[in-house]
């Protein structure tokens, strides 16, 4: 045994990950992109070592049969849906949410938050269920990541959201911005707040990365969370979900 957490194992692994097409940095998981071009030897060894290992985006039709006949029965395999968008679609969208933002709120963007903002949206993503990334990844020393947030006029950390262009660039993800980890405090929720956090991230992420496409995921069962995506002007594609094999059963996350 390697005695490594995830967030180590993903530290450790971070630039074979940033060149291998095949694979992406998730921050709380590793996530194979096309198991096909890393062999599916190589995809049990990585399981072997990581315990859980996700499949972005996949074939939603044949994703769940290939892992059971590749990679066996043990342990479950949680899904998350896909939504997608242009950037040229999803832009006015966003800007339109961003500007009828209430004034008793206050937010920003980053390429680089503090040590402060990193420790308070780690707790707020604890106390929703969140698995927060590891303070590395929200430094963008992993792929490039962007973080979003939005305060209270008391100064609290009251939503959160993290964004990374995680693919490579000759994988068929590549130039796609993976906008996630929203976050919302409970005592604030159904004001919009998702939504705004959302909506930040998506447009801060365009300016920063210029991306082609973006990429978003919830599970069947969070309304809230499909509601948030859809409002920003992501869509939901039924051909593809992101499935994480858990078999370790140590993942988890909303
Ligand atoms: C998902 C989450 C971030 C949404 O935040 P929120 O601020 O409550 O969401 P919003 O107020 O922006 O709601 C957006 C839309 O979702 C839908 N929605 C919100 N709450 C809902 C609920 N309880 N049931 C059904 N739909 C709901 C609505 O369509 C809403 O838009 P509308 O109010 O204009 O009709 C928040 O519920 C949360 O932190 N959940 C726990 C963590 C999580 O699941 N994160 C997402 C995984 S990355």
């Amino acid at each position: 045994m390697h005695g490594l957490s995830t967030h180590e194992l993903l530290y450790r692994d971070k630039d074979l990950i940033a060149n291998t097409p095949g694979l992406a940095n998730g921050g709380i998981a590793l996530a194979v992109v096309e198991p096909e071009s890393i062999g599916w030897a190589e995809v049990t060894r990585l399981l072997e070592e990581y315990g859980f290992i996700g499949f972005s985006a996949a074939d939603k039709k044949t994703v769940f049969n290939e892992i059971r006949a590749q990679l066996g029965d043990e342990g479950d395999l949680p899904f998350w849906d896909s939504f997608t968008c242009t950037v040229s679609d999803i832009l006015p969208t966003c800007e339109r949410i961003i500007y009828s933002a209430g004034k008793d709120v206050a937010f920003d963007s980053s390429l680089l938050p503090s040590a402060q903002t990193i420790a308070d949206i780690v707790s707020l993503n604890r106390e929703v269920g969140v698995s927060p990334l590891p303070a590395w990844y929200m430094r963008g020393e992993g792929p490039p990541s962007m973080t979003s947030w939005i305060m209270s006029h008391e100064g609290q950390m009251i939503a959160c959201a993290n964004g990374s262009m995680r693919y490579h660039a000759k994988s068929r993800m590549a130039g796609t911005y993976y906008v996630g980890a929203v976050s919302v405090s409970p005592r604030e929720r159904g004001r919009g707040l998702g939504t705004l956090a959302t909506a930040l991230l998506i447009r801060d992420g365009i300016n920063a990365f210029r991306p082609k496409a973006i990429t978003g995921i919830a599970q069947p069962a969070n309304a809230p969370s499909r509601g948030m995506l859809t409002k920003c002007g992501l869509v939901h594609d039924p051909s593809r979900a992101t499935v994480i094999y858990n078999r370790s059963g140590a993942f988890h996350t909303r």
